[in-house]
């Protein structure tokens, strides 16, 4: 007998018809009413162990997380709340679970922390079932747009020789042996420049460097892998391994560049409008709950779902640096001395709580901030006219900060081994990234999209641990 996902078995008009289902117990009321889930949708089937039709070690068996596999009919149900009984002809305990031990059960509300806790299990929660269904849609979604567009995925390496972002923020790969034999240099320190197989390399930063090779090519890629940042902060936006998406586009400007980003994030937003309504409706009543705790001046003016409809019916607001500058320096917030890094002029880069003020309280939307000065961004980004600013980009939601960077490339080969020098960039390294200059150059421009901060925003979740499965933090590496 083939099982139904209890997803599709709550779409059906109940008439009586004989059905399989299997999943695991959320509850069991007056040893008559079991709450069964199977993970297809947060949504429970009742199922009815008619009293008198079971015996009493089978029922005493049926505890939260059992695990069972019931067949029966589907009848219209006699209860408020839900359509459809599934009165059970048999009832098989597939896998025993000792409640008295079960880790979710031990708390009546088990918070995110606690659930952090015990992250083995937190996949069995309605919140973690909702977002990372949602995060498995905005992953399809990603592949879907640019594969309707034409874009080839290109998969870029994971190790590599390469700083991409000339950040320094790298995990050094080895293979050195651990039992003490590994070459020392003079100072007894392991020595680190002859690791993997004799060269130096590390987990990568971001496959954009890889990526222009494909796009100066193939025209349009894309990659979306995971990469790495050995920055130790402890913050809810920073993980130190993280999924990007990188599209690279040949013969784009800034521009294009920006409205690729826009148009890009719309098109997820709405997939997952259109996909994942139950969820979202259950995330967003999640987070309504949650704020319901902050003080009235902390709460988000929108629910969840308004939000998003918000940003889907509005452009992004599109402005550069210098502007942004101004804004900042001339607002109240400012003047009254309530950023903690005040502002001290052109030049400098931006904080977090910049931004935030820029999304959250001026613009209150989405915002594409262009041309920022050359000395705080990175060597690859195309020198504007003015010899002061890079065609950069950076898209700054509300609620998260920075959910998007890119830029056009400097596709002129002396402007860019000059900044390179300038910058300390070593220009020998990476001499394969400069023959794409050397030969047949062309414009082109690209960003990167953090997909868990994609994910945050969307499911209004507030911790970026709470949107990636196993999450790798400073403290948290355990499986
Ligand atoms: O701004 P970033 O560093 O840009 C790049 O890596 C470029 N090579 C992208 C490109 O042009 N192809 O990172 C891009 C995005 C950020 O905007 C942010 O959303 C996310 O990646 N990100 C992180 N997400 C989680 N944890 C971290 N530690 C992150 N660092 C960056
Ligand atoms: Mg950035």
């Amino acid at each position: 007998n083939k099982r139904t996902k209890i997803k599709d078995l709550l779409q059906l008009e109940p008439a009586s018809q004989e059905v399989v289902v299997m999943g695991w117990v959320r509850s069991f009321r007056n040893n008559q009413f079991i709450a069964l889930n199977d993970g297809s949708t947060n949504d429970t089937v009742q199922v009815v162990a008619t009293l008198g039709s079971f015996n009493d070690d089978l029922l005493k068996r049926i505890t939260t997380s059992a695990s069972l596999k019931v067949t029966g009919k589907i009848i219209p149900s006699l209860g408020k709340g839900q359509k459809m009984d599934l009165v059970a002809d048999t009832i098989e305990i597939l896998g025993h679970s000792d409640a008295e031990k079960y880790p979710i059960q031990l708390r009546n509300k088990p918070t995110l922390e606690y659930l952090r806790e015990v992250a083995h299990f937190r996949f069995r929660t309605n919140t973690f079932g909702a977002v990372f269904r949602v995060r498995h849609a905005l992953a399809f979604a990603v592949h879907k747009f640019f594969n309707d567009k034409g874009f080839v995925y290109l998969h870029t390496p994971i190790i590599t020789a390469s700083d991409a972002e000339g950040a320094g923020e790298m995990f050094r790969v080895t293979t050195l042996p651990v039992d003490g034999t590994a070459p020392k240099d003079v100072d007894g320190q392991i020595d680190f420049k002859e690791d993997f197989f004799g060269r130096s390399t590390n987990l990568t930063v971001s496959g954009q460097l890889e990526g222009e090779l494909g796009a100066t090519a193939l025209g349009e890629i894309y990659t979306f892998g995971p990469t790495f940042r050995a920055e130790n902060s402890n913050t809810a936006r920073h993980l130190a391994e993280f999924w990007m998406i990188e599209p690279e586009v040949a013969f784009n400007d800034l521009e294009d560049n920006a409205n690729l980003a826009e148009e890009f994030i719309h098109y997820l937003i709405q997939y997952v409008m259109d996909n994942n309504r139950n969820d979202l409706e259950f995330l967003a009543q999640r987070l309504a709950d949650e704020e319901k705790q902050l003080p009235q001046d902390k709460r988000s003016e929108l629910g969840l779902i308004e939000k998003l409809e918000f940003v889907l019916n509005n452009k992004f607001e599109r402005l550069t640096y210098t502007e942004a500058i101004d804004i900042l320096a001339n607002s109240n917030h400012n003047k009254k001395k309530k950023f903690q890094f005040p502002i001290t002029g052109w030049g400098m880069d931006l904080q977090s709580e910049h931004e935030r003020y820029l999304v959250e309280k001026h613009f209150k939307k989405p915002v594409i901030l262009t041309d920022y000065p050359k000395e705080i961004k990175s060597f690859y980004m195309r020198l504007n006219d003015d010899g002061k600013t890079v065609a950069a980009m950076d898209i700054l939601a509300p609620g998260i900060g920075e959910i998007v960077g890119g830029s056009q490339r400097e596709e002129r080969l002396d402007v860019l081994t000059e900044r390179m020098q300038q910058m300390g960039v070593p220009v020998d390294e990476l001499w394969w990234y400069l023959d794409t200059r050397r030969f047949g150059t062309v414009p082109h421009a690209g960003f990167g999209l953090g997909f868990e901060r994609m994910v945050q925003f969307v499911t209004g979740m507030t911790n970026i641990r709470d949107v990636i499965p196993f999450p790798r933090t400073p403290k948290s590496a355990e499986f």
